[in-house]
Formats: structure tokens, sequence, C-alpha cells
């Protein structure tokens, strides 16, 4: 790998116009990234200077794709402020390893502040976000998984992949098509099974987001969200489902603050260990005013092929107890199945292409469930 010092030194024989050092030493190398062949970082500045450190940014650019083997070099210019931090109101409830939430716990779980009255896309009925707050759950299995069930179940659906850092739509609907712009400079979605979809995936290099910082990758997501054509007057979306990243972090709060969202759908494996993150994730949507609208329970089993046998590998039923514990429903278990889990690596959705697998049947159940919830028919 190439030496970081020796990349900053050269960094510094581009000179920032405004203080007139060299670039490093004037503070504006930030999340500098480099691998065998990748080299990339970010330039932030003020609004009113963009047009001043384009030149800047291009030569940056220039110069780490000269740099012996590198192959691919990316500097991002942003003028993003930051986002006010998120101040969890007074009296907001932590959760200790292991705790059980005592009555009063939970009666401060009630929403501190109003429901988040953002602003939704136009012409799309509900937003339901898929989330977990530890990552490798099954979030984007369900979220696919649920997009399907609902298309199955007649409705206009969009799946909205808002993990920037690690998409995985494009894989798991098996695409890598290029979004196109319409008459009305928004992006089209990509169709794919006949879900609308998007993800930051589809629009830039796999690997560039990793340099980015909360405030840039929350405004990728703003993009994602409002500057897709997701619906329109004569076809509006019935539903778009979002797949979360992992965590409680600004992703999470961009969306509970900036979307009326409907609910959260929490996804937990059923561990103990995995339950204390499900309930860290219910206390964080408790407190931005996000209903949950139910848990489910992904890895809940593996059947032995040889004898039939359920066997638990991660234990048994914690999750339905970590809803009942949060007074929320609990949607319903997924084992682990070689069939999900191949179609998900092959991108060809379970539930789109075998609804009557009894896997898909689940999800489908699922669907039926929270279409209840949300009071709504398509
Ligand atoms: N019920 C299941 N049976 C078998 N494999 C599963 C099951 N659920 C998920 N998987 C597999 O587990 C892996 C992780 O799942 P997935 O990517 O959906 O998790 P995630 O919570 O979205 O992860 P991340 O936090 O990284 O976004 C994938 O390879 C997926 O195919
Ligand atoms: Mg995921």
């Amino acid at each position: 790998m190439i030496d970081r010092a020796h990349v900053l030194d050269r960094l510094n024989e581009i000179v920032d116009p405004k203080s007139g050092q060299g670039l490093a030493a004037a503070g504006l190398v930030q999340g500098l990234a480099l691998s065998a062949s990748r080299a990339g970082f970010m330039i932030e500045v003020g609004a009113g200077d963009i047009a001043l450190y384009e030149p800047v940014r291009l030569a940056a650019e220039t110069l780490l794709a000269a740099l012996p083997g590198i192959e691919r070099a990316q500097v991002v210019l942003t003028s993003q402020a930051d986002p006010a931090p998120y101040t969890p109101p007074e009296g907001a409830v932590r959760v200790r390893r292991g705790a059980r939430l005592s009555d009063e716990a939970k009666a401060g779980m009630t929403p501190a502040r109003p429901p988040s009255k953002g602003e939704n896309p136009a012409h799309v009925k509900h937003i339901v976000a898929i989330a977990s707050a530890k990552g490798g759950v099954g979030k984007s299995t369900a979220a696919v998984s649920l997009a399907c069930a609902f298309r199955h179940l007649g409705w206009t659906v969009g799946l909205l992949d808002a993990d920037i850092y690690g998409p995985s739509a494009p894989r798991m609907l098996g695409s890598d098509a290029d979004p196109k712009v319409n008459a009305d400079k928004k992006l089209e979605p990509i169709a794919a099974f006949g879900l609308k979809t998007m993800s930051i995936g589809f629009i830039v290099d796999e690997g560039a987001p990793m340099i980015w910082r909360g405030p840039m990758a929350s405004s990728a997501l703003n993009q994602l969200i409002h500057d897709v054509a997701w619906g329109s007057a004569e076809a509006p979306l019935d539903i778009l489902i979002i797949d979360l990243p992992p965590g409680t972090g600004d992703i999470q709060l961009t969306l509970a603050q900036k979307l009326s969202l409907d609910g959260a759908v929490l996804i937990s494996t059923p561990q103990e260990i995995a339950l204390i993150d499900v309930r860290r994730g219910a206390v964080m949507f408790q407190k931005t005013g996000v209903a949950i609208l139910g848990v489910i329970e992904n890895m809940a089993y593996f059947v032995d092929p040889s004898t039939g046998e359920k066997v638990p590998i991660f234990g048994e039923g914690g999750a339905r107890r970590t809803a009942d514990d949060l007074g929320t429903p609990f949607l319903g278990e997924v084992p682990i199945d070689i069939a999900l889990r191949q179609a998900c690596d092959d991108g060809r959705p379970l539930v789109a292409t075998d609804p009557q697998h009894p896997i898909s049947q689940r999800f489908i159940a699922m669907a039926e469930t929270l279409a209840a919830r949300l009071n709504a028919k398509p």
C-alpha cells in the first residue's frame, strides 16, 4: 500500500486558494482513504466556495491518480453544514446490556417529541423502514422479501436501499442498471421484479461512499428519497420500503426527522445479545416519534434435513419475548433457509420467483399483517 505521509506530502504541492498553504497543511484533506489501488478523500468548504475549489479538487484527483499503483482516484467536494447533533430528550431511557425494561422505563419510551412530520416524496402513500441496531441480521433480506410480498398482494411497491456505505439492492435484485433522469430532472427508479428501486449502488462506484462523512451520506440519502420519481399522480406508489443500514446513527435520524414514516419494522436474531440491540433500536425510534410496527425474528431455527427437527441455533423465542416486552406486535419468525440465502446471492428474490415457497408464504403473511396495521389496502 502507498505511504500515507508521502501522499499528504504530495497533496501539499497543491495550494489552498484561501490560506495559501498546502492542501494537507490547510486541513483540507479529510477522510483520506488509501488501498492498494484506490485513493480518495473529501474537501469540505463553505457553501459559497464550491466554484473556487473545483479546480483544486480536480488537481488533487489528478495528482492521486498519477501516484504509482493507483488505478482509481476520487476527490469529493462538499459544502454540507453539519446537521444539528441529536440530543436525546431529557430523561431518555438508556438500555443496559441484558436489562429488561421496567414499566417506568417503558412509560418513558412514549414519544418525547411529537411524531416527525417531515415531508414525504410526492405520490407515495405509505413509508415503512426496516431496521436493526445490529448488522447482518437480515434487514436487507427482509426488506426485499417484504417488498416482493406487498407486490404479490397487488401493491405498487418501491424499495429504497438507504445503506449508503454498504448498498445491497443491486446484488439482491441482480441489477446493475444506470438510472435515467426524466423530463422533471428526477431519477427514474430501476424496475426489478415488479419493484421500483433505488440505491446509491446504482449511482456511484462501489467504494466511493466509504470516504463520505455523516453529513454527506445524509445528503446522498436525501437525494435518493426526494430526487427520485417514486410515484406520479397517475401511478402513485402504495408503499415505499426502506432498507436501513445497521445502527442508530445519522442515516436513521435523518429519516426519522425528515420523513413522516408510517413506522419501522425491527429485525432480530433470537439470541440475547441481538435483542439488546433491538431494544436500543426501539428506544431510538420511539424517542423520535416513529411507531414500531412489529418485530421479525430472523434465523429463528434451522430444520435438520435428516430428521426434520427444528434446531434453535441462536436460542429460542427471544424476539417474541422482546416484542411483548416492548408492547409491539410480533410479526413472525423466519428460519434459516438455504433457498432464501441462495436467492439473495443470485439476485432472484425468493418471494418474487417462488411465492408458494413456505418462506415466501411467511413473508406474504407478514405483509398482510403490516397492511392491516397500516390500515390500508392498495
Ligand atoms: N433466514 C435466513 N436464512 C439464510 N440466510 C439468511 C437468512 N436471512 C439472511 N440470510 C443471509 O445472511 C446474510 C446477511 O443478511 P442481510 O444482508 O439481509 O443482513 P443485513 O441485516 O441487511 O446486513 P447489514 O447490516 O450488513 O446491512 C446474507 O448473506 C443473507 O443471504
Ligand atoms: Mg443490509
